[in-house]
């Protein structure tokens, strides 16, 4: 018999994540004023590649784990009813399409275990890499390694991501804001637990001596998730603005753009496995990323409306992003993804 939801009023956690998830549904009002940094590049076309698309390899190994497409489904949400439904759909497109998936942050069901089951996919994407997630600034706020092993635990998760926010929590109203030791207690946990940890900003970036200090902790891989995408800040000023507060800019602009704190952090650190993210919105997008250093591409607002629909339909939005992954690839001659990454660009100077 199908378990009975009871509705209980919403924790303040809880809806902060569902105000959080409508502001995101609207990409005008939550997207930054600057690009990505991408668009500055382009690839030297090729007009004899001598490849047939249908044979063109995409597939990928992540933390150990074979991909069918180099694309891994950025962290977004859980804790409430219509959150559920948005990871399950997420969890089945990334089922059939082979990919890589990340939950949001699990603290909502740390909290409040009863939420649990917003955040559980594994029975519908049972060989999925699935990606646990929390606030690395809670280590700081009585969170342990045992909750991170408790994250991962709920879900069966291959790895865990721990997010940086620093600019959000700071802007947040209810954020916590003591960043301090963080590095130290990030190394505990990668040594600690027993699956892989997995770094990434929230659309601010990571820069070079940041990726430098989290590979001395132990993190196997690092998500750049750059300016030029959803912006937090933005985000936050929404919220505030629809508690009658003055909407601010001062920190519009923050931020490392992706495509720098790409090509910074890959020079950091050759040997990390790094995504790229942070606005990337078409296979151009990330093919341009693979060939400036990533090893995925990963993105998270453009999937929100497909993933309220249905499955199929963000089946159908992400088998578009790997038509055209694959399209550059033949337009460039490279034929899987280490030729890709060998594959120049060319840079514009403005
Ligand atoms: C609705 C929504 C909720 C998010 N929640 C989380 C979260 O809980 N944990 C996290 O690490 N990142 C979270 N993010 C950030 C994304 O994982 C990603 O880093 C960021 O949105 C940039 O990618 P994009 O420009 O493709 O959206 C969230 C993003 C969205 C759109």
């Amino acid at each position: 018999m199908p378990r009975r939801r009871v509705k209980k009023a919403l924790t303040k956690t809880q809806q902060r994540k569902k105000e959080h998830l409508e502001l995101c549904l609207d990409a005008t009002s939550v997207t930054g004023r600057f690009g990505t940094g991408l668009d500055r590049y382009s690839f030297v076309h090729n007009a004899l590649p001598e490849l047939d698309i249908d044979e063109i390899d995409v597939s990928t190994n992540f933390l150990g784990k074979q991909l069918q497409a180099p694309i891994l489904i950025s962290s977004m949400t859980g804790g409430f009813d219509l959150a559920r439904r948005v990871n399950r759909n997420l969890a089945v497109a990334a089922q059939r399409l082979g990919l890589a998936m990340g939950v949001g942050s699990q603290r909502v069901a740390i909290e409040e275990p009863s939420v649990a089951d917003s955040f559980e996919v594994r029975d519908v994407a049972p060989d999925i890499l699935l990606l646990s997630n929390l606030g690395a600034v809670q280590l700081n706020y009585g969170y342990t390694v045992d909750h991170c092993r408790r994250a991962v635990g709920m879900i069966g998760a291959d790895g865990l991501i721990l997010h940086l926010n620093v600019l959000q929590e700071a802007v947040q109203p209810e954020g916590n804001r003591n960043f301090k030791s963080l590095a130290e207690k990030i190394a505990a946990v990668c040594r600690q637990l027993e699956v892989p940890v997995v770094v990434k900003e929230v659309g601010s970036g990571i820069s070079a001596e940041v990726a430098v200090r989290l590979k001395e902790a132990g993190v196997k891989a690092i998500d750049v998730a750059g300016r030029g995408g959803t912006s937090w800040y933005a985000v936050e000023v929404q919220r505030a603005a629809k508690q009658g507060k003055p909407a601010e800019t001062t920190f519009a602009d923050w931020g490392i753009p992706t495509e720098e704190a790409l090509i910074a952090v890959r020079q950091a650190v050759p040997d990390l496995q790094i995504i790229a993210s942070g606005g990337i919105r078409t296979g151009l997008d990330i093919a341009k990323s693979i060939a400036l250093g990533a090893d995925m591409g990963a993105f998270g607002q453009p999937l929100l409306a497909a993933a309220l629909e249905s499955p199929e339909k963000v089946v159908e939005f992400i088998a578009g992003i790997i038509h055209e992954i694959k399209i550059t690839m033949l337009c460039v001659g490279a034929k899987n993804l280490d030729a890709l990454k060998k594959i120049p660009l060319v840079r514009r100077s403005t």
